[in-house]
């Protein structure tokens, strides 16, 4: 099971501070449980590993075995929670040089939908010209410019290539049960399609299609993934004393209200980069409203010890750092020794990779901690399906019962939409006129 060590935090705030807000927790706990808590309407992600039928799995990955048998690339088009979660898993699991180990047994996974960058769509386009490729359309509300732009792109140039026939079976929906552009365009053309529960938010549903199907289609294990996650489901509900999930929420918490508003949360595996642009997301968007919240921020080390290792060491005192430990990697890999010893190091030669990474994380956490930087450590026992979703679970919950603590609705994302109605109105949509009259006047003065 999952570890939490909270104990590289007590020079700054005690176990005492940190136990003292069981009572609060329990309450927040409770208001999760019984859908008494702001946004009590998005609550579906909380026993939904527990919900999870294997027939339900089983249709997934029937699914994923036709994009798999039919596709030598499948696109994922969507933003936010629509594609983190599914990206985060598929780079943690994968082979780090994916790109030039594959064997032709699975899919290439891409992803748009997420930007608006020309070159990229084009650059994707063209790489996709002449392949037999497929598209998970997913999008909650349907109606999300980045995802709908690339969806054109990619329907015309599937069906212009494979023909409309095989378009529709390797284009897939994931989305609103009714409405949305999305709903409206799989129900017309026929494809085949899942729904993205009403009670469950983007950035909550990595553990529906959204994240199950694509992950699947990559050849990854969903069964052990949801296992992980409902194992901590379980665990979750335990009481305070033997609650990682709430401990860690509590400690977050603690660690704010002593004024550390940036939280820095720290890989020793590259595969994990975006499993923290995950996290980000998640925290990010569901802490960050009435003028309260941690700043969710990532690095990756020891990459970033060389660029961002200073201001972490040295800079402003306001931040914490959470780092995840992987205990086990999946291959062995000893120092070399050198004949030479121009760089001095054949004092490691024989040791595995393994262990000077975990030194140089020790002794970074320890560096930190007398920079004045409280240490949060979880530790999981490999990169696997199963601790991923372990992991999933484990900051769903915190995130959950952090934001009733706070005092925020988690699950709402209210300040999203002003980018939204400056670009409409920039872009002179029909019905923001008035909007585009006000931004013009702004712009000129
Ligand atoms: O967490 C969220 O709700 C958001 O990040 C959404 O996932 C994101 O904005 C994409 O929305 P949609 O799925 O409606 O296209």
């Amino acid at each position: 099971m999952l570890k939490l060590d909270i104990k590289k935090v007590a020079p700054f705030v005690s176990a005492e501070t940190i136990n003292g807000f069981a009572g609060s927790v329990a309450e927040a706990q409770k208001s999760l449980e019984a859908g008494t808590c702001p946004g009590n309407d998005f609550l579906g992600w909380l026993h939904l590993p527990s919900s999870i039928t294997p027939e339900f799995i089983t249709e997934i990955k029937a699914v994923a075995a036709t994009l798999r048998s039919e596709c030598e690339a499948v696109v994922v088009a969507g933003i936010g929670g629509s594609y983190l979660g599914a990206k985060a898993v598929i780079e943690a699991l994968s082979n780090s040089f994916q790109w030039l180990v594959n064997d032709g047994k699975n899919p290439v996974i891409l992803f748009a939908g997420n930007n608006i960058g020309e070159d990229y769509l084009s650059e994707l386009t063209t790489y996709l010209k002449g392949k037999r490729f497929g598209v998970i359309n997913i999008s909650k509300s349907g109606t999300t410019t980045e995802t709908a732009l690339a969806f054109r792109l990619l329907k015309k140039q599937c069906e212009s290539q494979m023909g409309k026939d095989v378009a529709k079976k390797v284009i897939v929906a994931i989305t609103d049960a009714k409405r949305g552009a999305a709903r409206t365009c799989a129900d017309k053309e026929g494809y085949k399609s899942f729904i993205i529960p009403d009670n469950v938010g983007g950035r909550f549903s990595v553990l529906t299609p959204v994240g199950l199907l694509p992950i699947a289609v990559a050849g990854f294990d969903i069964e052990q993934l949801v296992k992980g996650a409902q194992d901590m489901e379980q665990a979750a509900a335990a009481p305070f004393a033997e609650n990682v999930a709430a401990q860690y929420a509590a400690t977050r918490y603690a660690l704010y209200e002593s004024g550390k508003k940036i939280e820095i949360l720290a890989n020793y595996q590259p595969k994990l980069h975006f499993m923290a642009e995950w996290w980000k997301q998640l925290y990010g968007e569901s802490e960050g409203k009435d003028k309260k919240g941690i700043f969710p921020a990532s690095v990756d080390l020891t990459t970033d010890l060389h660029s961002m290792g200073q201001w972490i060491q040295d800079g402003e005192r306001s931040i914490f750092e959470t780092v995840i430990s992987v205990e086990n990697p999946e291959h062995e890999l000893l120092f070399p020794s050198d004949d030479e010893n121009l760089d001095g190091l054949n004092f490691l030669a024989g040791k595995r990779v393994d262990e000077v990474n975990k030194m140089a994380e020790l002794g970074t956490q320890l560096a930190h901690v007398d920079g004045g930087v409280p240490n949060i450590r979880i530790a999981i026992d490999r990169l696997d399906a199963y601790h991923l979703g372990q992991l999933i679970y484990f900051f769903e919950r915190a995130c959950g019962i952090h934001c009733q603590l706070l005092g925020v609705n988690a699950f709402n994302q209210p300040g999203v939409e002003a980018y939204k109605k400056n670009m409409f109105a920039l872009l002179g949509k029909p019905g923001y006129e008035k909007e585009t009259e006000a931004i013009k006047e702004k712009l000129r003065g």
